[in-house]
């Protein structure tokens, strides 16, 4: 009786994975957090091409490699594993590094293609919560329920260093907010699926609100 589709999109830090996570678990959905995607090609650009700027190359590269997301093997606050060709990157995709160069990659349109592709088989099963950008402008856009999460990019920002503070390598607050800044305005401006809610999404101005005060939003737009 729940819809077969759950599109969940925002910008970075909104509470997204976070929130889309725990209601998957709730009503027994897999929940898919495409930005991990965008991630892996990015890390392995970065590893394989010495950068980004290639576009051509990198969406070769898109094309190319394997990137497996499954249920965590380490117990280390991690919600999932990501391999990409049999490598576990799962904490390297999150590093600095990657947070500066994954909307200049998210940008190139053979690398939106070929991830777009993959997201839609991961939805053909359906029961899933699909997370990311453009899940209900473009990848699931008959997804039967689509929820928005937006704050303030100070709150997020607040939210992202108090995440990595315990990490082996916490960032300032300044650089969070400023990489944050550039990256949303990357993501919202770019011409092929830009960060935008869908018409008929729900949005959430999750300023202020707990984690639990967002679920259960969103059980209450399922109900
Ligand atoms: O959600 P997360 O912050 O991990 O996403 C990393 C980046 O991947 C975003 O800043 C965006 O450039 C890109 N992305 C995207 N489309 C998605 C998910 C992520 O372009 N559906």
């Amino acid at each position: 009786k729940y819809p077969k589709h759950i599109a969940i999109d925002g910008p970075a830090a909104s509470g997204k994975s976070t929130v889309a996570e725990i209601v998957a678990h709730q009503i027994g959905y897999l929940f898919f957090d495409t930005g991990v995607m965008y991630r892996a090609v990015t890390l392995a650009s970065l590893q394989r091409l010495n950068g980004v700027n290639d576009e051509k190359a990198v969406s070769d590269l898109a094309e190319a490699i394997d990137i497996d997301v499954r249920p965590p093997s380490v117990q280390d606050e991690r919600k999932y594993d990501v391999l990409v060709d049999g490598v576990d990157v799962t904490w390297d995709i999150r590093k600095p590094e990657v947070d500066a160069n994954v909307s200049r990659v998210s940008a190139y349109a053979g690398v939106r293609k070929a991830m777009t592709a993959q997201q839609r088989k991961i939805g053909e099963r359906g029961q899933v919560v699909m997370v990311g950008r453009d899940i209900g402008t473009v990848v699931l856009p008959d997804a039967e329920l689509k929820v928005f999460l937006d704050a303030s990019v100070e709150e997020r920002a607040r939210r992202r260093y108090d995440e990595v503070q315990h990490r082996n390598q916490p960032e300032p607050y300044e650089q969070i907010l400023q990489a944050m800044k550039k990256r949303d305005e990357i993501d919202s401006t770019r011409d092929l699926a830009p960060l935008c809610p869908a018409d008929d999404a729900h949005i959430l101005n999750t300023e202020g609100m707990t984690i639990q005060q967002v679920v259960d939003a969103i059980l209450a737009f399922l109900r």
